[in-house]
């Protein structure tokens, strides 16, 4: 067979004028191929425990968590906790954090009542996703930020959208130019006087809070929830009177508190914890392959069964991370606050309320546990 030579006005013609192009275009693929590290999954909670408490490599921890975290600082221009190598930046930001979180009972009442009052508009139907997004936000806003402007649903809803698909971009590439100028101008118009960038507070709390939330509703409301009507009493009981106690008190074996643990268990919001050993070489402890696990939790570890908390072991529940930079929000606040979300949806929902979907995926009883992942569900509408 004869090899094929391109005839020289062909070279002339076509690729010499597009050399440049292809230059750039093989620069382009390279940079990318040199900017991407290499990710090691952990699956074994010894190692992955141990990566969390000690620095891996050379880097400071700090530094090792700030790394694969630079893609929030390059989407939304953030300096908190998960990105700053800085130990007096960390420990300064970490205990205004902790100041934030300790909620006196009549800080709990009102977020109850609040959470109550942001379903008075929805009386027939839901579109669950961008509900569940706002009224999570509006709350969280409430909560942390004392000079917040209310009333502005659409500004928030648009806040909501808008760190939610940053968040998206910034996992794939450079997050759009467009969104970002967006997302200032969202900012400026619901915090007029803001002298520091709120996401640095709001990141952490809504990103992982309103998934959560959406979660747990449709458990309780259309899956598990089905055949143990008590689990709505419970949480209704929960939403009138939100006290530490209540959130304990269970009724055959099963309490608020068991509703979010379990929750946080099949649906962990932060999949994977990462951390850079070097520029180029990360590991990402896989807190969801932990999490449900049959080895670790039974033949039913695919099952949403809050009852198991009655005698389950909670050494392979990390969805808070574990080791040195354990979340702040782990002990009541996260916990609590969710199971109020929770509760205030059902009661506003009426137990034989319908949904359409316009995606199959989207269908909430397909076989396995609910789809974790961050864009699931988008399409999931409720009526009734
Ligand atoms: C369902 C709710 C939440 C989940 C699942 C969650 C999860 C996590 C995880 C996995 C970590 C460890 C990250 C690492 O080791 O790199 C963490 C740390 C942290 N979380 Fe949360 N979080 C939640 C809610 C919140 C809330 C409401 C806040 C309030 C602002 C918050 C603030 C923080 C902060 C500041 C840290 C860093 C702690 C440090 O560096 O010492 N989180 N969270």
């Amino acid at each position: 067979m004869r090899p094929f030579i391109l005839p020289i006005p062909a070279v002339v013609l076509v690729v010499i004028p597009a050399l440049p192009i292809l230059s750039l275009l093989l620069a382009f693929i390279l940079r990318r191929r040199r900017r991407k590290p290499t990710i090691t999954t952990i699956r074994c909670l010894h190692v992955g425990r141990a990566l969390l408490t000690s620095s891996p490599g050379h880097l400071t921890p700090l530094a090792s968590r700030a790394l694969p975290n630079q893609r929030l600082v390059t989407a939304f221009g953030i300096d908190n906790s998960f990105t700053t190598a800085s130990y007096s930046r960390h420990k300064a930001f970490r205990s205004r954090v902790e100041h934030l979180l300790r909620m006196s009972s009549a800080s709990w009442q009102q977020t109850s009542t609040l959470a109550q009052t942001l379903f008075r508009q929805n009386t027939s139907s839901l579109h669950l996703v961008p509900f569940v997004r706002q009224y999570v936000l509006t709350t969280i806003l409430h909560i942390f930020f004392a000079d917040f402007v209310p009333f502005q649903p659409d500004a928030v809803a648009e806040l909501g959208d808008l760190i939610h698909s940053l968040w998206l971009q910034s996992k794939v590439g450079a997050p759009s130019v467009t969104s970002q100028r967006r997302l200032q101008e969202t900012l400026r118009h619901l915090f007029p006087g803001m002298t520091e960038n709120p996401l640095d507070l709001l990141l952490p709390a809504y990103e992982t809070l309103w998934r959560t939330v959406m979660r747990c509703f449709l458990e309780v409301q259309f899956r598990a929830g089905e055949q143990a009507p008590a689990w709505r009493e419970l949480l209704a009981e929960y939403l009138g009177q939100p006290s530490s106690p209540r959130f304990y008190a269970s009724l055959d074996g099963v309490s608020p508190a068991f509703l979010v643990k379990e929750t946080l268990r099949l649906y962990p919001p932060t999949k994977r914890i990462y951390r850079a050993t070097t520029e180029k070489n990360w590991v990402a402890v896989d807190v969801e392959g932990l999490q449900c696990s049959p080895e670790v939790w039974g033949k039913d570890a695919e099952h949403f069964r809050p009852e198991r908390w009655g005698e389950a072991d909670a050494g392979t529940w990390i969805p808070f991370g574990t080791g040195t930079f354990v979340c702040p929000a782990k002990g009541e606040f996260a916990p609590r606050l969710i199971g109020i979300l929770v509760a205030a949806m059902l009661g506003a929902v009426p137990k034989d309320a319908r949904w359409t979907v316009e995606h199959e995926a989207d269908d909430v009883l397909r076989g396995g546990r609910l789809n974790n992942e961050r864009d699931g569900y988008e399409s999931l509408k409720l009526f009734w």
